[in-house]
This record gives structure tokens, sequence and C-alpha cells, in this order.
């Protein structure tokens, strides 16, 4: 009824309005308020005070009269959550001075008949979505306008001309719409302007000449539009300009010298233009300057001395632009400063410290090439962005005292040192980057301390050492990148509790064990990469990680799992329960002294000693050669084995530049057959961790094994591999298997060996054929000196073997024993527990405990180990583990056993039918046993168990023996 009765009154007044009169029972104010309100929408019911049954509008909300006359002259809405168009309603409240509706939701197209209103003062429609253009002739009749504001719609089409003639006006406010073509070329004539906001509009073309007749200007806005050519030479005419912005547009040209009388002027915006030339010496009379944004231009030159004048200055930006020299010295003086950002230029030189002294807030001298050390600096600083210069030196541990630093960036410089402990105290530090320095040393525990951090960027560094499990204290991190640097052990599980992380990159990294399940928890993740570490085992099941990408995971070629096509079947050997309590014996032997004394020692030695042996090897070696075995299956020279195909590895390489590269170290050589006789399986001899060996004779007639490399994924460039292959082939002893040469392709690495007809040591103690052939005591006694010979020349290379068992030790026609695949470790690219323990390390029961023990350093100490091993085999006859029916016998745990039931002796092998030296093979069994020690440091190194091993054979004896046996 109320809504019948509104649409017939506004129809009615519009079309008779001027014949109503003020004695009608309607006040034309009430009606005119009344019919606007019927035309929109009230969610919050603001205006339910308006009501038509009130002859007298004064006391509504938002409504105000004129005391004298009684009429309406001020309608201020603003805020009021109200919809709708603006209803021509408003045009019945002929006295309004004020009308003001900023911040509402009013929508549709401005009303040209709204300046009729002839007494209208302000017009503030802020912040709506008006759209369309303004109306032509909005502005004809606007002599009394002093105000107008239509920031923040959506208008579109140009500025009218007519603005021009709204003399009266001193604020004009078109900020963020969508206007767009030349500012009207009268725009000047408002002489009485003292605010012009046309900023975020798309407005183009030049700024025209003539401002300066704007006496009393206090405010110009006009960034963010499209406006080219110069600025207007007069602009110094406008006194008090005290704010200027015309950031973000297409002006070129010099800074207009007249600018230099703009004393009052605080802030001073051309970022984001095409300005050129230096910046201006008069800039130092612009004494009132407190924001001065050149940034994102092409200003060169020197930043002038007299900045150094303008004391009142608290941000300066010069960033990105073309700006050279050095800091001036002057600046010093601006001691108002708090900001202050060179970032982007051509500066040199040494970065001045007291900039440090000055009480800046934030520091951005980024993409420089400044240089020297870090500086120490003080309390207030709260950004320091110094990345991208040519910084060196240390963090200072000073930086700890930056108690409000909230950005440290000190990436991409020349950094070293660690990154100091004292980086906890940052409590408020929310972005880190450290990263493309050269930093070592771990991450420090104490980094838990920075509990603002969100951003921690420490990628490309030279950083070692376990990710520390006290990150998780740093729970507000979204992004963490600690990829390209050498960080080893595990994953650590509480990463998972860091649930606002959304950015994890542990990439490239010497990361082991496997992905904790944890880290499904982190439901921000959007991106995660822990590509090319030594990660194994199961792929976590659910989460982000069943959408992962193969990229963020691959070069894990020990993890498994549905994604990468091999599934994690694992054949469970029975697992050998050790004895945490076990003591060890605590001290090494000594060789120097006297012989029975040291035979003493280490009987003692080994009677204090209990047995343990770990053999977590038995289900880590299954597991790897598994792995091993399907990795050669799919290995790229897989076809070389087949014999057929078009490659002829007998090919020189001065015929056909695609064929290998075959070096011989001594004299020219060629494989005597084509590649069909050459990697056959009729010629296999051997297999092991890095590769297949098989037996050719070249065509000089010398026989040769070939080692055919099943680690060619690993295998570094050509260029090391064939530096490393020549310093191995440069190794010569009589107890070393000699390399002799190699051949290349990047498909395939050969190596060629001196060929050794009896064989392996294991084959002769272990192969059923070649058991009528029983080696005898003296032989044996010769094996393991020589043995521990070569070991011990190994080892004064300061190579490690790793690697050593009874397959690798090759006998020659004297029975001299020699050791074989020494040294190739060199080939791969990373060494750590993964290569040593999957690649290398593929023998059962040679495996020294400490390969499963991470926290422990590998040292030539794993090869005494598995001497002590050798030692014990060749004596007994015996694999170091073997398998029985229902049980697993250790041949370590064996001896050990036999020493407590003072019964060596019976552990010496019973081919020998009692014919050997027992006061030879006691010593010797205790000697392996010691040898085999859990503990590293308990093991003699090699030259003292040479010595040792001298001193129990006895000598005579021995002589005969020899000769009786031969
Ligand atoms: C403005 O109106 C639009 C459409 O009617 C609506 O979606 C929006 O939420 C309103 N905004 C406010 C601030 O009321
Ligand atoms: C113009 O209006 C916008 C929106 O209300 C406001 O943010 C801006 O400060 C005004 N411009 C001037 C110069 O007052
Ligand atoms: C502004 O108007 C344009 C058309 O003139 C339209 O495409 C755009 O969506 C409008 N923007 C808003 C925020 O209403
Ligand atoms: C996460 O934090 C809680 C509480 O401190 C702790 O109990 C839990 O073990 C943590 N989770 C991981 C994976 O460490």
């Amino acid at each position: 009824m109320m809504q019948v009765l509104l649409f017939f009154l506004s129809h009615f007044l519009v079309l008779f309005g001027q014949v109503i009169s003020t004695d009608t029972v309607f006040n034309d104010d009430v009606l005119g308020l009344i019919v606007f309100k019927a035309a929109l929408q009230d969610p919050n019911g603001k205006l339910t005070s308006w009501n038509e049954d009130d002859n007298n509008p004064c006391n509504w909300v938002g409504v105000k009269c004129d005391p004298s006359t009684n009429r309406v002259n001020a309608l201020v809405l603003d805020g009021f959550s109200l919809s709708g168009h603006i209803d021509r309603g408003l045009l019945r409240l002929q006295n309004l001075q004020i009308l003001s509706l900023a911040r509402n939701n009013f929508t549709g197209s401005i009303n040209p008949d709204l300046t009729s209103l002839g007494n209208l003062q302000v017009l503030d429609f802020s912040e709506n979505n008006l759209y369309g253009p303004i109306p032509n002739g909005f502005f004809q009749q606007c002599w009394s306008l002093r105000s107008v504001s239509f920031a923040n719609n959506n208008l579109s089409g140009k500025v009218p001309e007519s603005l021009s003639s709204c003399t009266s006006l001193e604020t004009l406010n078109f900020s963020s719409n969508q206007l767009h073509g030349e500012l009207p070329s009268g725009i000047w004539y408002l002489k009485g302007l003292q605010s012009f906001d046309f900023s975020s509009n798309l407005l183009e073309g030049e700024i025209p000449e003539g401002i300066q007749n704007l006496y009393d200007l206090k405010e110009l806005r006009l960034g963010k539009n499209r406006l080219s050519g110069r600025l207007p030479e007069d602009i110094g005419g406008c006194l008090l300009l005290k704010f200027i912005d015309f950031s973000n547009n297409f002006l070129s040209g010099k800074i207009p010298e007249s600018m230099q009388r703009l004393t009052s002027c605080t802030s001073l915006s051309l970022q984001g233009n095409s300005f050129t030339d230096h910046i201006p010496n008069w800039i130092g009379e612009l004494k009132s300057l407190e924001i001065l944004d050149l940034s994102n231009n092409r200003f060169s030159g020197w930043i002038p001395k007299s900045i150094g004048n303008v004391d009142s200055l608290s941000v300066l930006n010069l960033s990105r632009n073309e700006i050279t020299g050095n800091i001036p010295d002057s600046m010093i003086n601006c001691n108002k400063l708090l900001v202050l950002d060179i970032s982007h230029n051509h500066m040199a030189g040494i970065l001045p410290s007291w900039i440090f002294k000055m009480g800046l807030q934030s520091i951005s001298l980024s993409e420089n090439n400044l240089r020297k050390s870090i500086p120490v600096s003080y309390h207030g600083l709260q950004i320091l962005d110094l990345s991208s210069n040519a910084f060196s030196g240390k963090i200072p541990f000073s930086i700890g005292g930056l108690s409000s630093l909230q950005v440290l960036n000190l990436s991409t410089n020349n950094i070293s040192g660690t990154i100091p402990v004292s980086i906890g105290e940052l409590k408020s530090l929310y972005i880190l980057d450290l990263s493309g320095n050269k930093l070592n040393g771990s991450i420090p525990n104490e980094i838990e301390g920075a509990v603002s951090l969100s951003e921690l960027r420490l990628q490309k560094n030279l950083l070692s050492g376990r990710i520390p499990r006290q990150i998780e204290k740093c729970s507000s991190l979204t992004s963490l990148n600690l990829s390209h640097n050498k960080l080893i052990g595990s994953i650590p599980a509480p990463i998972a509790n860091l649930t606002n992380l959304q950015y994890l990159d542990l990439s490239w990294n010497e990361l082991s064990g496997s992905l904790p399940k944890e880290l499904t928890n982190l439901s921000q993740i959007s991106s995660f990469n822990v590509s090319h570490n030594h990660l194994q085992g199961e792929l976590p099941v659910g989460g982000f990680f069943d959408t992962i990408s193969p990229s963020s995971i691959s070069g894990n070629p020990l993890l498994c799992g549905s994604v990468f096509n091999h599934s994690c079947t694992i054949d469970h050997q029975k697992p050998i329960v050790l004895n945490p309590n076990s003591s060890y014996s605590n001290s090494g032997a000594s060789s120097q002294n006297r012989h029975h004394k040291i035979i003493l020692s280490i009987s003692a030695l080994i009677a204090i000693g209990a047995a343990v042996f770990i053999a977590i090897g038995v289900v880590v070696v299954t597991v790897l050669n598994i792995h091993v075995r399907s990795s050669t299956s799919h290995s790229p020279a897989q076809f070389a084995l087949s014999g057929g195909g078009d490659e002829d590895y007998s090919g020189s390489p001065a015929k056909d530049p695609n064929y290998g590269k075959l070096v011989m170290f001594s004299g020219h050589a060629e494989f005597a057959d084509g590649a069909n006789n050459l990697l056959n399986k009729d010629s296999e001899i051997g297999r092991g961790g890095f590769g297949v060996v098989y037996c050719t004779v070249l065509r000089d007639g010398r026989s040769v094994a070939i080692k055919k490399l099943t680690i060619s994924g690993l295998i570094k460039s050509q260029e090391d591999f064939e530096k490393e292959v020549k310093i191995l082939g440069e190794i010569k002893h009589q107890n070393l298997v000699a390399l002799e040469g190699y051949y290349w392709t990047s498909s395939l690495q050969l190596l060629i060996y001196e060929y050794l007809s009896r064989g392996s040591l294991h084959k002769l103690l272990h192969d059923e054929n070649s058991k009528k052939v029983v080696l005898s005591w003296q032989q044996r006694f010769k094996i393991i000196l020589g043995m521990a010979r070569g070991l011990t020349y190994l080892h004064k290379l300061n190579m490690i073997h790793y690697n050593l068992k009874s397959n690798n030790v090759l006998i020659d026609c004297s029975y001299e024993p020699r050791i074989g695949d020494f040294g190739l470790v060199r080939l791969l690219p990373m060494l750590d527990h993964y290569v040593l323990s999957s690649k290398i390390q593929s023998a059962l029961g040679y495996m020294a405990p400490e390969f499963a023990c991470r926290t422990v350093r590998i040292t030539e100490k794993c090869d005494v180990y598995g001497f002590g091993v050798l030692v014990l085999e060749v004596v007994t006859g015996r694999k170091p583990v073997e398998y029985m029916e229902d049980d697993v016998v250790v041949l370590c745990d064996m001896v050990r056993g036999a020493l407590e039931g003072d019964k060596l002796e019976q552990c010496v092998d019973e081919r020998l039918f009692g014919n050997f030296a027992a006061e030879e093979a006691v010593p010797l069994l205790k000697l392996g046993l010691v040898c085999a020690s859990q503990v590293p440091s308990n093991r003699p190194d090699m030259a003292e168990v040479v010595n040792i091993l001298e001193m129990i054979q006895c000598p005579s004896e021995g002589q005969e023996e020899i000769q009786i046996s031969s």
C-alpha cells in the first residue's frame, strides 16, 4: 500500500512538482526525502526515523536544517550501507547545501540535474558503485560548488569541459575511477583549487600549462594514470604545494627547475616514470621534504651532497635508477631519516658505517656493487636488505642485538662463515634470507628463538650438518627453503608441526632416511620439493603426497611407492638381536712394543671385550642388493650385455667420434674381438656393487679383466671420471690389482684391470669346485700379510677401500694376494653413508657397524674391520655369515665364543687337518677379533697390523713350510 502510494507520489511530483506549493499538506523536503528513501534499500534500517507522517524532517537521522528557514540544508548519509539508485526526489531539496552519500553502495549513473540545486556547495558521492560517464552538462550551474568528490566509483568517459566553469571549487576528487582522455585545457582556471585528485584513472596526454595560477593549491595528485610528456615548467608557481604525486605515469624529461621554489613541499612522488638526468642539486632547497620518492626512473649520476640539507627527510627512495657513486657522507645530517632505499642502482664502494648509526628503520641497498663486510649495527633497525651486492666477511654475532629486526636479507653476496647462534635473539624477525652465499657450518639449533619467522631462505650455501628439529618452534613459518646445501641426516619429523608451511624446498642436499609420515599433516603445502637427496623407503600416503609430482621427489633412487612404479616389498630377513649394554675393549694395540707383550695385551683386550655384533646390514644389504639388481636391469648399458646392436667397443676412437674412447695407461691396445665376444655372459667372472666383471684378451695377447660400471647414473662428468681414473692408474703395489686402462662413453664406462688367473680369495676358500686345492697354512698367512700390506699402502694414500671382502681379493700365481676394486668411490659425485652402504658396502658380514650408525664418521677403520673379518675367514675357511637351517652363524661371534671357551684352535679350518702352526693361528684369530672391534677407535691401524703380523710370523718355520708346500 505504502509502496503504491510512494510510486504515485514520485511520478506526480516529478511531472507536476512545480504546481504543488508550500501550502499543500506535504512539505517539499519531507516529500523529497520520502521519495528518495523509497527508491533505495536500507538493510540496516538506518532511515527508520524518516516517516512521512512527520512534518518536520529536521530531526531525521542524517538530515540538518537551516534554523532560520527550517528547510533542509544538509543530508549526510555516509557509511549507511544504502544501495539502489540516487533518485530525483532529492531535487525537491532546493535549499540543500551539503549532499554527502559517501561510503554506500549506490549504483547507476549520475543524475545530470543534481547541480540544478543552486545552493549546493558540497557533493560527496565517493566510495559507491556509480558508473557511466559524467553527464556533459553536469557542471553547468555549479557556481556555488566548493567541493566535489566522486572518488572510488566506476565512472568512465572523459572529464567534462564544463568543469572549468565551477570557479568556486576548492577540492576536486575523482580518484580511482575509469576516466580517460585528456585533462580539460581550462582546468587551471579553477584558481581557488586547494586539492586536486585525479589519481588512479586512465587519463592520457600531457598535463596542461598554466598551473601556476593556482596560488592556493596544496595537494596535487595525478599518480597512476597514463599521462605523458613533461611536468609543467611553471609548477613552481604553486608555492603552497605540500603533496605532489605524479607517480606511475609515462612522464619524462627533467624535473622542472621551478620546483626548487616549493619549499613547503613535504611529499614528492615521481616514482614509476621515465624521468632522466641527474637528481638536481637544488633538491637541498626543499627543506620541508619528508618523503622523496624518485624510484623506478632513469635518474643517473651521483646522489647530490645537498641531500644532507633536507634535514626533515624521513623516507628517501631512489631505488631502481641508474645512480652511481657513493652514498654521500652529508646524508648523516638527515637525522630524521627512517627509510632508505637505494636498491637496484649502480652504487659502488664501501658501505659507510655511519648508515647504521642514524636510527634508520629500514635499509635497502640490494642490487648494487657495494662491498666490505656487513657492519655491526644498532637497535631500531627493522628492515635490512643488502642482497645482491659484493659484501663479504662474516655475519657479525652482534646481529642478535638488532632486537627490532623484521626483515634481514643478505642473499646473493659473498658472505662466509657460519650463521651466528645469536640469530635466535631476533624475536621479531619475519623474513630471513641468507641464500646464495658461502655460509658453512650447520643451521644453529638456536634458530628456534626466532619465533616470528615466516620465511626462512638458506638455499645455495655450503651448510652442512642436520636440519635442527628445533625448527618446529618457528611455528609461523610459511616458507622454508634449504635447498642446494650439504645437509645430511634425516628430515626431522617435527617439521610436520609447522602447520602453516606452504612452501618447503629441501632439494639438492644429502638428506637420507625415510620421509616422515607426519609430513602428511602439512595441509597448507602448495610446493614441496625433496628431490636429489638420498632419501629412501616408502613415500608416505595421504595428504599432499597423493597428488605429488614426480619431479619433487626425483633423484632419490631408493624412494619407493606407487609413484615410482616400484613397490616397496622387502624380503625380510630374520633380524639379529643386539645387546646394547655390552662393553668394548678400550684401548688400541700398540705395535712398537715387543712381541709377547703385544700378544698378551691383545688377548687381554679380547678377554675383556664382550661379543656384540651389529648386523643391521643383513636387512639393509638385502634391500640394497635388490635395488642394485633391479637398476642393473634397466641400466642404459644393457644392450652391451646382449652383445648385439651397432655399438662396437673395439672401434678406435679416431675412426668414428661416436665410438667411445679406449685408453690404456701403458702402450697401445685394442680389444681383440668385436663387441660380440667382449661383454657376454660366458666371459663374466664376477659381480660387485660397482658392476659386472668380464674377462677378455687384448689384441696383443694380454688377458684383462673388464669391469662394466653399473653406476652410470651416478657417475661424474667425463672430465672428472678421466681425472680420477688416471689417479687410480698410478697406484702400483704388489698387493693391489693394477688398473690398466678405461673405456668411456656417456652411457657405458669400462675399467680395464690386470687379469689374475687364480681368481678371488672367495673362490679359493669357498667354491665347491676348487675345494680340492686347499690353501696351505703358509699360503694363508702370506695372503693375510699381503692384504695387510696392500691396505696399509692404500691408507697411506688416504684412500679408503670401503668394500673389503674375499671377492675383492684376487690371488696371483705365486699366491700373493691383490686387493681390487679400490678407489671406485672417487668416481661418484657424492660420498656419504647412503652411497657407502648401498653402492659399495654390499658384502654381508664385512660391513663395519658404523655404516649403520649415521652419527659416526666413516674412517679408514672401516677397512680394518673388514680386514679383521677376512683374517677370520682365511684362518677358519668359513664365510663371515652363514645361513643354517634355522640359524644364522656370524663368524666373529663364533670365534669370540671360542676365545671365551679357550678353544680357539678348534676354529682353524678343518681342511688343514691340523697342519698349521698354532702359535701363529691363535694370535692371528685374536688379531682378527681386535680388528673387528665394534668401536672404530679400538681397532689398530693397518701399519700396526703389519708390524704385529711380522712379529706373529715364525720366520724359520715359515720359510721351510712354504718350500714344502710349493
Ligand atoms: C553492494 O551491492 C552489491 C550488489 O548488490 C553486493 O553484492 C555488495 O555486497 C554490496 N556491498 C556492500 C558494502 O554493501
Ligand atoms: C580522494 O578520495 C579518496 C577516497 O575517499 C581519498 O582516499 C583521498 O584521500 C581523497 N584525495 C584527497 C586529495 O583528499
Ligand atoms: C566498472 O565498469 C566496467 C565497464 O565500464 C565494468 O566492466 C567493471 O566490471 C566495473 N567495475 C566494477 C568494480 O564495478
Ligand atoms: C608436535 O608437537 C607436539 C606438541 O609439542 C608433540 O607432542 C609432537 O610430538 C610434535 N610432532 C612431531 C611430529 O614431532
